[in-house]
């Protein structure tokens, strides 16, 4: 087992990926050691947003990793793996979860999950990277201000063991992790696709002051979303020059 070998749990954290981050400064823990909180004081999100997790209820982890074998043009393979893990986990208790590009998990049109990916690259080698998630379990309860959120248990009306469901997290971590480093990427990036929300789905979508409709296609060898228009021109998005209109 490479993810989960060690696990350093914390009731309360600023960020987990913060303190994953001094301990790879300080002293480097083996690869596929988990920081697992409680509660965060300071929790990050995407793009500089906050993350909101009730204390004691949803799963808060960073993982450590240090993919020397991966260049940095191929990191997106790393969000791709962590995303369909846990998709690979929500899937048994309840099918039917996407990935909303780049990586928010979408079950029942809710985000029940967020990933937060911080790589740390020296030349052209990705000396280390947090793989943080954000994943609702039993919150029942969200801040206002969130745009779409829910939990596990919102959904599927059960009550969840954090901890059983923290060590089938590890394990789909783990499976995926290894396939990542010893596998078919291409594999990967397909079920990836496979799995992505709006897939093919003629809907709309805001860009740089315009509305357009057009269809999610596929994802460039850099993870960037593909959206084919009625026309049949292709275009490319980087994280944020898109919004996901209804
Ligand atoms: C997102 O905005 O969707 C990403 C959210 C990632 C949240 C997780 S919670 C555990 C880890 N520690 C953090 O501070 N953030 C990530």
């Amino acid at each position: 087992m490479i993810i989960g070998s060690k696990i350093l749990f914390f009731d309360t954290l600023s960020s987990t990926n913060t303190k994953a981050a001094m301990l790879i400064r300080d002293e480097e823990p083996p690869e596929g050691t988990v920081v697992y909180a409680d509660f965060q004081t300071s929790g990050k999100g995407q793009t500089g947003s906050t993350w909101e997790s009730e204390k004691g209820k949803n799963i808060l982890i960073s993982i450590i990793l240090y993919p020397e074998s991966l260049a940095p043009e191929d990191q997106f393979i790393i969000s791709m793996t962590i995303a369909l893990a846990i998709a690979d986990l929500i899937d048994k208790y309840s099918p039917g979860c996407r990935i909303k590009w780049p990586n928010d998990i979408i079950l029942n049109d809710k985000k029940i999950a967020g990933i937060l990916i911080e790589n740390s690259i020296s030349g052209s080698v990705i000396k280390s990277s947090v793989a943080g998630i954000g994943l609702n379990v039993n919150q029942a309860d969200f801040p206002e201000n969130l745009p779409n959120p829910g939990s596990l248990k919102l959904i599927t009306g059960v009550v969840f063991d954090i901890e059983v469901l923290l060590k089938e997290l590890l394990s789909a971590l783990d499976k995926r992790y290894k396939t990542m480093l010893y596998g078919d990427r291409e594999i990967i990036r397909q079920e990836y696709v496979s799995k992505l929300y709006r897939l093919n789905e003629l809907c709309r979508y805001g860009s740089a002051g315009s509305v357009f409709e057009g269809r999610i296609t596929n994802i460039s060898n850099e993870g960037l979303l593909i959206i084919e228009t009625p026309e049949g021109r292709l275009m490319t998005f980087a994280f944020k020059e898109i919004d996901y209109l209804s």
